[in-house]
């Protein structure tokens, strides 16, 4: 194991604020992409920085001098089909070089079971630090799938970040992927029965796509 993961949730009051509006029930689909968008921005601010500098030789108009820059381009985001997608834009706002690579999965409405049904990643994946985007982390079992899809195409240094998690999804996360970084902007109180995060903000899918 390459490193050990931590859990940090984001407590800054603009992220709150734009979490809460996304919960709302009258927030338009419109609305939720973009507060989507603004509030993965922020996060990814917070999320990169540990991301490796390097001294660069440059020249201002007053002189010549040493300064840092990212040491590579070496990043893949991952979004976990469909909802992830929601999150790819206001990552690459930020990070415009990285790479992207998808993950279909979808949770079995009776077994709450995820299913998987497209992988497609970068092919230097093991190179890269990889972050795996999806709104919600509820029973975990996606992020594990996704994150076990990953690791099996050797890929050392893995982030989850989500909106949402629920207890039980941190907990199964962290015992399936102990060195995986999880970035949440709430951590909510429970599951209900049908495996939907409360109070949570509903089928993240249906809200960004307007499907419902
Ligand atoms: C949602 C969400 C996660 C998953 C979380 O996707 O976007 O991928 O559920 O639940 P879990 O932690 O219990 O696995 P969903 O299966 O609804 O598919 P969709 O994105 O296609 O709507
Ligand atoms: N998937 C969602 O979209 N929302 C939840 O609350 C749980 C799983």
């Amino acid at each position: 194991m390459n490193r050990e993961g931590k859990v940090y949730v984001f407590d800054h009051p603009l992220i709150q604020h734009k979490v809460t509006l996304m919960r709302d029930i009258h927030t338009s689909t419109k609305e939720f992409r973009e507060l989507a968008r603004e509030v993965v921005t922020l996060m990814t601010f917070e999320a990169t920085r540990d991301l490796p500098l390097k001294d660069v030789e440059i020249e201002t108009p007053m002189t010549k001098c040493t300064m840092k820059m990212l040491a590579g381009e070496d990043i893949a985001v991952v979004p976990i089909l469909r909802a992830g997608l929601g999150f790819v834009d206001g990552m690459l706002d930020l990070i415009p070089n990285a790479k992207v690579g998808h993950i279909g999965l979808y949770r079995d409405p009776e077994t709450h079971e995820p299913v998987e049904y497209y992988c497609k990643l970068p092919a230097d994946i093991e190179k890269r630090e990889v972050f795996v985007v999806d709104p919600m982390l509820a029973t975990g079992g996606s992020a594990v799938a996704a994150i076990d899809f990953i690791k099996a195409r050797h890929a050392q240094n893995i982030n989850f970040l989500c909106l949402i998690a629920a207890p039980e999804g941190i907990e199964a996360l962290q015992k399936a992927h102990p060195d995986v970084n999880i970035y949440i902007a709430a951590k909510d109180d429970h599951l209900n029965e049908h495996a939907y995060i409360v109070p949570g903000l509903g089928d993240a899918g249906d809200r960004l796509y307007g499907t419902k």
